[in-house]
């Protein structure tokens, strides 16, 4: 580790004693994790404090998770849901999946999370074939060249008041150096451009840099629908606008989301 990147792993560690303190579920399933023998690119401690918030903060009871390994955040935002509150996490591997389900049933969260195993897609497809109800918070980190249709299909499964997460979307700065063209950095970029371009959402990135080096999140709200949408961008085809937000009510919603006519943004410009 060079230097640099030595110091902001000491700043993580520094905030994770100071903010977080011991966490056994955690530190648990990062321990049965390693021993699976499961790449251990989970979130960081800090990052999984900042999920829950999110969880926390949009009073959130539907959560879809896409990429779960061996569960960790996935208990992080879990736990942070009301007991009523369900998370539904997608994961390719099936060892993993079993790992996390084992570390989910550990945590006490059996009931509250369904771990789907498959490619994301399929499952995706399958929940929206199941009429399944929107999600009020969805965290994307499976495959990055994957993430501009689990944007999609994750629209397709949100209400206005959704909050969309996606990690690793920074890449040790890739993303804005031209020579950068591989699939994934490519894939990344197209995913960031696709939330810059869509009139229903409010998006940024928060970059990091931390024990998992220079990287960051992307953050996104999702607004009404195109009837009461921000100024038009022209790089969103009318076939975009047909996957809008299924309500402009907000039945499912948790209490004080905006979801209905009145709460309308007021511009994306200064
Ligand atoms: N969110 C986890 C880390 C996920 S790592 C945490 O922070 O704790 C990415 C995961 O995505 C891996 O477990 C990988 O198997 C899974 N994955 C990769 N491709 C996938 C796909 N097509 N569909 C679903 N999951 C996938
Ligand atoms: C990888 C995946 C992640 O989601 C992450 O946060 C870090 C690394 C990876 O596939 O290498
Ligand atoms: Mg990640």
């Amino acid at each position: 580790m060079g230097a640099e990147t030595e110091r902001w792993a000491a700043v993580d560690r520094w905030i994770e004693a100071r903010l977080l303190g011991p966490d056994e579920v955690l530190e648990a399933t990062n321990r049965v994790a390693a021993e699976a023998g499961l790449p251990p690119i989970q979130v960081s401690a800090i990052q999984a404090r900042l999920l829950e918030l999110l969880v926390r903060a949009s009073g959130a009871r539907r959560v879809l998770e896409i990429g779960t390994l061996a569960g960790y955040s996935t208990i992080a935002m879990a736990r942070a849901l009301p007991p009523e509150g369900r998370l539904v996490s997608l994961e390719l591997d099936r060892r993993h999946a079993e790992v996390a389900r084992a570390n989910v049933a550990r945590a006490g969260l059996a009931e509250r999370v369904e771990i789907r195993p498959g490619p994301a897609r399929e499952s995706l497809a399958e929940l929206s074939r199941e009429g399944a109800p929107p999600f009020d918070l969805v965290f994307l980190d499976a495959d990055k060249t994957g993430y501009p249709d689990y944007l999609r299909a994750a629209l397709a499964l949100s209400r206005p008041g959704t909050v969309l997460v996606a990690d690793n979307v920074v890449r040790e700065g890739a993303i804005a150096e031209p020579k950068q063209t591989d699939a994934v950095v490519t894939a990344v970029r197209q995913f960031l451009e696709a939330l810059g371009a869509d009139p229903r959402l409010r998006a940024t990135v928060v970059p990091m840099v931390g024990v998992k080096g220079y990287d960051g999140m992307a953050i996104a709200w999702v607004g009404p629908g195109p009837a009461v949408s921000w100024p038009a961008v022209s790089s969103v085809g009318p076939g975009d606008r047909e996957t809008s937000a299924r309500t402009t009510e907000n039945k499912s919603g948790p209490p004080g989301v905006p979801g209905g006519p009145a709460h309308r943004p007021t511009g994306r410009g200064p």
